[in-house]
């Protein structure tokens, strides 16, 4: 799919971009059923055999390690306080990342879709590479919120080029917790980077001053939508306090001609390197 001068317009002016229809239902339909199969292969019983302090660690290298897994990540609502899962893992499951998008075929096939690769391009991608998906299920009732961010924070590069590719898999409203986005701050500075540590990972201040001022949007996404997000867009999305769940894949794509630092909390090892699109001939 190739954008419109209306659809540029608003891409640079806003630093998101709201595309409806671009998934037929039946492809979303697709994605939600293989999470649903890669869900099947979640133990949450390896939650429950560390002491709280081990719980922690662990956690934080099940979640370093994923770069270039498959992972499953629990809401915190439905983690009791001896680590065991209070609910069915179907339904606590926060998101499954981040590395679907070359593991798994079906996911795989979808990410690298020509329609998709043709956006990459619009957007003025010299070396499109996908760095990491997420598939986010913001579950009813628990679904927890995510709070106001830059995906540049999280996966930095110099120059900075991530764009996030978020897609609705089932309808999204403020009830069930949609993507809030403040239009216009692209333009504004990164604020820190999520980096590796000795220790684990922190956050990096770039910019201590005072947060950025605006009322942000909702961006409200029937299913098969597409939000494209510049990686220096503050948003957020809400708690899903609904009954509702709210199904969402993301794909961030980088620039492979830009430096990717080595202390980014994300890194792969040496068998799964980025990859890029098939090129387009037309
Ligand atoms: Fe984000």
């Amino acid at each position: 799919m190739r954008l419109d001068s209306k659809q540029r317009q608003r891409w640079e002016s806003d630093g998101f971009l709201v595309v409806p229809e671009f998934v037929a239902a039946d492809a979303c339909d697709r994605l939600m059923a293989r999470a649903a199969e890669l869900l099947t292969e979640f133990d949450p019983a390896t939650l429950s055999i560390f002491s709280t302090k081990e719980q922690t660690h662990t956690t934080d290298e099940y979640f370093l390690e994923s770069g270039d897994k498959i992972r499953f990540f629990v809401e915190d609502g439905a983690v009791d306080a001896d680590g065991r899962l209070n609910r069915a893992k179907e339904l606590a499951v926060n998101k499954i990342g981040h590395a679907q998008h070359d593991l798994d075929p079906v996911f795989a096939h979808f990410s690298h879709l020509r329609a998709i690769a043709e956006l990459a391009d619009d957007l003025g991608f010299t070396d499109p590479r996908l760095l990491q998906s997420m598939y986010i299920f913001k579950q009813p009732e628990i679904g927890g919120e995510v709070v106001s961010h830059q995906d540049s924070t999280f996966l930095y590069t110099e120059p900075e080029t991530v764009v996030g590719f978020w897609f609705a898999l089932e309808d999204a409203t403020v009830d069930n917790g949609c993507l809030w986005a403040l239009p216009g701050g692209h333009r504004l500075g990164l604020r820190q980077r999520f980096v590796r540590t000795d220790t684990g990972v922190a956050f990096k201040v770039l910019d201590d001053g005072p947060p950025p001022s605006g009322e942000m949007v909702p961006l409200e996404a029937r299913k098969g939508t597409l939000v494209l997000l510049h990686g220096r867009l503050p948003h957020r999305s809400g708690p899903n306090r609904s009954r509702r769940s709210r199904h969402a894949y993301s794909v961030h794509i980088i620039d492979g001609t830009a430096d990717y630092p080595a202390d980014n909390w994300l890194q792969r090892g040496p068998d799964l390197p980025l990859r890029g699109f098939q090129p387009i001939v037309s």
